[in-house]
């Protein structure tokens, strides 16, 4: 049984003068920093919440932000003065190209509140009882084409037949049931929008303004819902309107007059406030029952007591809104699947002045995030939080928490407009479904965990071996990039065929007797290659190898060359070389020793598995030379995609930037259709090739975050180094043993 809590601290509001400071998150407080928040933001705030409390600040790439997670901080931020605090906040700038001056995110309060004012006598308890009958209508649909699919049994993917489910309950609630072929399309797109969303939001480079491929599809995307709308829209303009409880909900906008002013809302606005009912009706319904299906075939006893009450109350017949009351067990499991797992488990307002939470001073701009996730396992508030325990929702239960521990809907003025909606939806499909079937989990089916997002890591041991490969890599890319010395030239050559007999030896253990008699560089590369290749397949060994050398040759003697005479190598020669001299192939290959995987043959040297490497090799390669652009100019150096570009077709800095990063956006969708025709060519080998493309993507993504972060890009530190000749006497070259 959850007990009743108190109600500590108090939100108080002192003198500003006399204000504390939020505790910040500091280096080596164990939290972690901007990558630990970016690889993994519930696991970071969690340890946030542990060192710190219920509020504290931290600011992930340099954005300030604070993480308030008690139940009297959210109430002052969304109720007592939500007035204050605005959705300026990043969160909502991100989305705002798609949603526009739509309710979700518009931070015009004046716009907003006319809107709201004008839309929320439609989406009362009353009203959306009108819309019911369009829930369980829908929900039969799809059973009976369970029935016609998996009658004879089969596997059902429950979150793609829910995301459809959810997607026509809420086109039909908006357009009406006439809407027939064409909302097919208007899926499509919406379908479209969302996954490129989605994957913006797991990682929002670059820009939506910068037009990549992917963003002129979502462009597109938005632009054919925009017709959807439109023709609907212009439909209504010229025909009668439907009345009584068929109509829909384009209609009752499009009729709606302010009290203030008598007017209706423009066309435009009306068309962001359609597609913004959309967008917050689809994924947060779809996923709420999908997890909730989910825990219940999970937890047998609460499971039997929802087929029990959706028996003994509905009798066989299909759920009605008048049935809604009389299923309070459905309802409980709703709200406990909202709890565990709230779809929208993360939102935030930007301080407009500065305030004061509970003594805290919170400085003007500063982004407030709140997040369900963990406020809803608050252990002072929720007993056992990670356990489904629907009675948590009985009245009693609810009565005795602090309102604010439970926000899956938000709170104050920008309480979510849909959330009656989304309620009876949730409880009449789960009513719905249960009537007539039991969904359980396929046999071995693994335990599923959310995740606030996901990168692949490595082993520790794999970790210090990479990072040790690339710091050797580096110096000896400082080292090739100097071709002035004119000793240097032979002085490779010479460490190159070390090399070659280090790498061509495979008595590991005899070999590391010699390694002291070895140039530095072999010698150090030797400590490597004996680290790496015994545990690597033959066929590995010999891929490495080659692309090794084939790195180390093209490097001392195509690059250096042409850096020593000043030769700006064409478009087509550079691109085929650069991914040898910046060893991409080698950072590849690595992919396969990080994730233990042997690749047969017949998938490597396959035409689509050849081409979706080197699209990722590309990738990799021109966003490197974006961030180094300035630094190369710097140094006058010529080995670089933007200044090839800008030198052969006569563009300025900007238009060859521009060109490279279309060019990026290209090489990322030949990927992707790559990827795809990977997964249908190779079916059996998704273990291998997974992780492999789950590499590739990692390494395109985590370039991006390591060239734009370096300092060996910006200019201004490479006059505090020394020349590169200096640097590589130093280092390696110079000095033998
Ligand atoms: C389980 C389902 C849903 C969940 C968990 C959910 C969650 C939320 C949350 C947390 C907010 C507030 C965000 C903030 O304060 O920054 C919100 C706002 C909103 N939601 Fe929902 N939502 C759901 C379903 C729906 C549905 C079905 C609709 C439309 C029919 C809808 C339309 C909206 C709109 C228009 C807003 C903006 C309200 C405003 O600022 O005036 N949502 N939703």
């Amino acid at each position: 049984m959850e007990s009743e809590k108190s109600m500590s601290p108090q939100v108080r509001s002192r003198a500003p003068g006399g204000a504390r400071e939020i505790p910040t998150v500091t280096p080596g407080s164990g939290v972690g920093g901007t990558l630990a928040f970016k690889r993994d933001q519930l696991a970071f705030l969690g340890r946030g919440v542990d060192r710190y409390g219920d509020i504290f600040r931290f600011r992930p790439l340099g954005i300030p932000m604070v993480l308030v997670n008690h139940p009297d901080y959210i109430r002052h931020v969304l109720v007592d003065e939500g007035e204050k605090y605005d959705k300026n906040a990043v969160l909502f700038k991100i989305v705002r190209p798609v949603l526009r001056k739509g309710l979700i995110a518009n931070p015009d309060m004046d716009l907003w509140r006319r809107q709201r004012r004008m839309m929320a006598p439609h989406f009362t308890p009353r009203t959306v009882s009108s819309f019911t009958r369009n829930m369980t209508d829908e929900a039969e649909q799809m059973l009976v084409r369970w029935e016609q699919s998996y009658g004879r049994g089969g596997t059902l993917d429950v979150t793609d037949e829910i995301g459809q489910l959810a997607l026509r309950i809420v086109n039909r609630s908006l357009f009406s049931a006439q809407v027939g072929d064409i909302a097919q399309a208007f899926e499509r797109a919406f379908g479209e929008a969302n996954a490129i969303l989605g994957a913006f939001f797991r990682f929002p480079f670059p820009p939506l303004s910068v037009p990549t491929p992917r963003h002129r599809r979502l462009r597109a995307a938005i632009a054919d819902m925009d017709t959807f709308v439109s023709t609907f829209i212009n439909r209504r303009l010229h025909e009668e309107v439907p009345t009584g409880e068929e109509t829909d909900l384009l209609t009752l906008l499009l009729h709606t007059v302010d009290e203030a002013d008598g007017q209706r809302m423009d066309l435009e606005q009306l068309h962001h406030e359609v597609l913004n009912i959309c967008i917050g009706a689809y994924e947060t319904t779809t996923n709420t029952l999908s997890w909730a299906f989910y825990l219940l075939a999970r937890h047998p006893e609460v499971e039997a007591k929802l087929h029990a009450e959706v028996d003994s109350v509905l009798a066989g017949r299909t759920p009605t809104f008048e049935d809604l009351p009389r299923l309070p067990y459905n309802r409980m499991v709703a709200d406990e699947t909202l709890r565990i797992y709230s779809p929208a488990y993360q939102f935030m307002r930007r301080a407009s002045s500065a305030d004061v939470i509970d003594g805290y001073r919170v400085p003007a701009g500063t982004n407030m995030l709140i997040n369900s996730y963990l406020l809803h396992r608050h252990p002072d508030f929720w007993d056992d939080p990670e356990r489904f325990y629907p009675q948590r929702f009985t009245p009693e239960q609810v009565a005795r928490r602090p309102k604010h521990v439970y926000v899956p809907f938000g709170s104050g003025h920008r309480v979510c407009i849909g959330k009656h909606f989304a309620l009876s939806e949730l409880v009449l499909v789960l009513a719905t479904v249960a009537r007539r079937h039991r969904l359980v989990l396929p046999p071995g089916a693994p335990e599923v965990r959310p995740e606030a997002l996901v990168y692949p890591t490595a082993d520790a041991a794999h970790a210090e071996l990479m990072a040790d490969w690339f710091t050797w890599l580096f110096l000896v890319d400082d080292q090739l990039d100097d071709g002035a010395d004119g000793r240097s030239p032979q002085h490779l050559a010479e460490v190159m065929a070390a090399m070659r007999q280090v790498l061509s030896a495979d008595d590991f253990g005899a070999a590391d007797a010699r390694r002291r008699d070895l140039p530095r560089a072999v010698s150090s590369l030797a400590d490597l290659w004996w680290r790496t290749a015994p545990d690597a397949t033959a066929r590995w060994r010999r891929l490495f190898v080659r692309h090794l050398e084939q790195c180390l040759t093209t490097a001392a003697t195509w690059e250096a060359g042409n850096r020593l005479s000043g030769t700006v190598p064409d478009e087509a020669t550079y691109i085929e070389k650069r991914r040898h001299t910046g060893a991409i192939y080698v950072c590849m290959d690595f992919i396969d020793v990080i994730e233990r995987i042997d690749m047969p043959d017949e998938v490597y040297d396959s035409a689509p598995f050849r081409t979706a490497l080197d699209a990722a090799c590309n990738v990799v390669c021109w966003t490197n030379d974006i961030y180094s652009l300035d630094k190369e100019r710097a140094l006058g150096e010529v080995h670089n995609l933007a200044y090839i570009v800008g030198y052969h077709h006569g563009l300025d800095r900007d238009a060859a930037m521009d060109r490279v990063t279309r060019a990026i956006g290209a090489e990322t969708d030949l990927y992707l259709t790559a990827q795809a025709q990977l997964r249908r060519t190779f079916p059996g080998r998704a273990a291998v090739l997974e992780p492999y493309l789950a590499g590739m993507r990692s390494w395109m993504r985590g370039n991006v975050e390591w060239s734009s972060r370096t300092k060996r890009y910006q200019p201004t530190q490479t006059t505090t180094e020394p020349a590169p000749q200096e640097y590589l006497e130093a280092t390696l070259l110079g000095s033998q043993g």
